[in-house]
């Protein structure tokens, strides 16, 4: 951080948010509302650009039931208090203002009807009614702290992004000055680079002595090299419900195979979880004791065979292809033996395997197609009421740029709302 003394033109406003994402643009309505001057500024080309694609372009923007445990973060109590102040039906309700329809999914999921742009739309426009300015298409070079007491405490130094023309033509980037009393960094998290993710508010916290959580790649896919890589890449394409599990949670969800690995709603929560070189199990039939069945038919029809067994007497049986698959790489030297002769240790065995699937995924897909960071900015350095740095004040951080993780299921927005909100109601 370096002070500074005289400060070339600039313009001032009472508050500056770096990034036009959702909890940027949420506490710059908040604040703008407030009758506060509010500038937002984004190096991104558009505004908002991870709610047009989230949710598959219709945006899951919040759920009916949002609580603490749905979040994970070091300090798994910073959130409580922002989520209790902006709970969701605040959110919900000025979706219904601006008669955007929408629809509930399982588990309180809730989704735009038409599309992710009618969030972004109303959110603009809310800013534009507050009076917010956005710009767009500008780089941070620096940020300054003022030495003397004046109501400006920062000072911004930015440049525009240059278009592939302007680069090509040699032209060099303008530089810009501002000054605000409260500056609100809302960068977001790493995931996705190609939509314009950066480490910039872990570099600027790390500039006011902030410390910082090691961020990964989350509600991500699974990757698998070896034999089960090679399995789970022929099957890619099917789906089922699971229960997907490690030591510290389970998932009741559907799994996806796919070309690349496991992803799907069960493998993307399990994600938020998981440590690098940790074991995952899956239960593959999550309503049937497979091992009690085994041996159970094992005694009322000997003869039967175990994909018999499995094929047809399941409630939820397993597809075909997976069941082929299965049985190729776990019971294939007894494939075609009866019931009747076959070990029970060995049946128990495969009962176990099925109801437990132990899996050692090789990584995951990484920020590439993760939806989110996990970790980040150390909330026990930031106040859980209002968001303020208790390092730097006027300094605020809110979105995913904190470490605060939600669960899949439109969590992750509630957060930006919440945290955007708190913060928006005291810059
Ligand atoms: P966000 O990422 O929204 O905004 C950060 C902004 O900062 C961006 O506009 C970026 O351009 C800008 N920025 C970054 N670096 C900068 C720099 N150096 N200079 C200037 N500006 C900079 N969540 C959910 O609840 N429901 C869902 O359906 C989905 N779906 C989904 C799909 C996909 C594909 C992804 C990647 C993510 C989701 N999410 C989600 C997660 C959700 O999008 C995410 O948690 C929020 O957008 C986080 O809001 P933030 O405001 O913190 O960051």
């Amino acid at each position: 951080m370096s002070n500074h003394r005289h400060a070339p033109s600039q313009t001032h406003y009472d508050v500056i948010i770096i990034g036009a994402g959702a909890s940027g643009l949420y506490c710059a309505l908040t604040a703008g509302r407030r009758g506060r001057r509010v500038l937002v500024l984004d190096h991104a080309n558009k505004a908002g650009k991870k709610i047009l694609m989230s949710g598959g372009g219709r945006c899951n923007f919040t759920n009916y039931v949002v609580e603490p445990e749905h979040f994970i973060g070091a300090n798994p109590h910073f959130c409580k208090s922002a989520l209790s102040r902006y709970p969701s039906w605040e959110f919900i309700g000025m979706v219904e203002a601006h008669k955007i329809p929408y629809h509930e999914r399982e588990h309180g999921q809730l989704f735009c009807d038409d599309s992710a742009q009618d969030i972004l739309t109303m959110l603009l426009d809310e800013c534009t009614a507050a009076g917010v300015q956005v710009r767009l298409n500008t780089q941070i070079e620096a940020v300054q702290t003022f030495q003397q007491q004046t109501p400006a405490r920062f000072q911004l130094t930015t440049s525009k992004v240059l278009n592939k023309k302007d680069v090509a033509s040699d032209i060099k980037p303008s530089q810009a000055h501002y000054s605000c009393e409260s500056l609100v960094v809302a960068t977001g998290g790493l995931s996705i680079p190609t939509m314009g993710a950066t480490g910039l508010g872990y570099e600027l916290a790390q500039q006011f002595g902030h410390t910082l959580i090691a961020t990964d790649a989350s509600l991500v896919p699974f990757t698998f090299t070896d034999k089960t890589g090679e399995l789970i890449r022929a099957l890619a394409g099917i789906s089922l419900p699971v229960i997907a599990s490690n030591e510290r949670i389970a998932f009741k969800l559907p799994v996806l195979f796919t070309h690349r690995g496991l992803s799907g709603p069960a493998m993307l929560q399990l994600s938020n979880y998981w440590q690098t070189g940790e074991i995952i199990s899956i239960n593959l039939l999550p309503d049937t004791d497979v091992t009690a069945l085994l041996l159970d038919r094992k005694k009322s029809h000997p003869k039967q065979l175990i994909r018999t067994v499995l094929a047809d007497s399941t409630d939820n049986a397993l597809p075909k292809k997976l069941l082929a698959a299965l049985q190729t790489h776990l019971w294939d030297d007894i494939k075609d033996t009866e019931l009747a002769n076959i070990k029970d240790e060995r049946l128990i065995e495969l009962g176990t395997t099925l109801n437990g699937w132990r899996l050692k995924p090789s990584g995951t897909e990484g920020y590439r197609t993760a939806e989110v960071t996990r970790g980040g900015i150390k909330t026990d350095e930031v106040s859980s009421k209002t968001m303020q740095s208790n390092l730097q004040d006027g300094l605020y951080f809110i979105g995913e740029v904190l470490d605060v993780t939600g669960w899949l299921g439109g969590y992750n927005f509630q957060w930006a709302w919440a945290s955007g909100f708190v913060c928006g109601e005291v810059v």
